[in-house]
């Protein structure tokens, strides 16, 4: 696979089989990972000192090695369990030569071991990486505090943002369970939403739109920049809208 550098410096990969980038080349690699998934879910979840957290899907690891660099850089007193899985084997292994950028420099360690062994433990952090389909996986899971939804584009990865995908996210979820996602679209939302998730639009101070979504309702929220969208509304003003489905894929029947 070749690499691409991205806005922000940081590097990323091109993949010939989905025919995109692992990250958004505009965005940035890093600044992806870090405004539109961790520093929300972390500003949602503050007063918490163990998390489950499952990363769809692996890939580079930028989603599970960002958390760790943001939890050390802010000093976070919390335990992290990540379950990740990886349909590719080849690209795991290939980790140990990707130039990460100059932030990952004191994780390094954990990204050796994670191309090496698959896995990583020490006091506050355990990776637990599967090699093999998200959608077997993630039934193998239970009390889910933080989904990163971050698999390709839904038109050549459709099985994860399915709503059969995301009803099985659903069983997974803990009561306060919240999914984040770069995805902004009415038939992913819906997928969303009709598996009982509140749906929110949130805009960071320097990126794109993206989605966040609570399993319970919420009162009040401090994140300044948190939109609630009422999906009701939607499916008024927009009949025809539906959510993505299983459908045509066989193999899930
Ligand atoms: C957009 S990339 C993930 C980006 C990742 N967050 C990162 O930092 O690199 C999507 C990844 O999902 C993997 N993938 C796609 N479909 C999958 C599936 N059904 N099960 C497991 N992994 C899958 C791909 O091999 C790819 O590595």
């Amino acid at each position: 696979m070749d690499y691409r550098i991205t806005n922000d410096g940081s590097k990323t990969l091109f993949s010939s089989k989905y025919n995109q980038t692992f990250h958004s080349l505009q965005d940035g690699a890093l600044s992806e990972s870090l405004y539109k998934h961790i520093i929300p879910a972390f500003q949602l979840v503050e007063n918490k000192t163990k998390l489950n957290i499952l990363d769809i899907c692996f890939g580079l690891g930028y989603n599970t090695f960002g958390t760790i660099y943001y939890i050390k850089e802010n000093n976070l007193n919390i335990k992290v369990n990540f379950y990740s899985p990886e349909l590719d084997d080849e690209l795991i292994e290939s980790l140990i030569n990707f130039e990460y950028p100059k932030e990952f420099d004191t994780i390094k360690e954990i990204i050796v071991s994670l191309a090496k062994e698959k896995c990583y433990k020490d006091n506050q952090f355990q990776i637990n990486l599967f090699i093999g389909d998200a959608r077997e996986y993630i039934k193998t899971l239970s009390n889910i505090n933080i989904v990163y939804q971050d698999a390709f584009s839904s038109d050549t990865n459709h099985e994860l943002w399915t709503k059969e995908y995301f009803s099985d996210i659903s069983k997974i979820a803990a009561s306060d369970a919240i999914i984040t996602t770069y995805s902004i679209a009415t038939p992913i939302r819906l997928a969303i939403y009709e598996n009982n998730f509140d749906v929110y639009e949130y805009q960071s101070s320097i990126k794109k739109r993206s989605t966040i979504a609570f399993k319970e309702k919420i009162k009040s929220h401090h994140l300044i920049n948190l939109k609630y969208i009422d999906m009701e509304k939607k499916k008024i003003n927009s009949p025809k809208a539906a959510p993505l489905r299983d459908l045509n894929l066989e193999i899930y029947k």
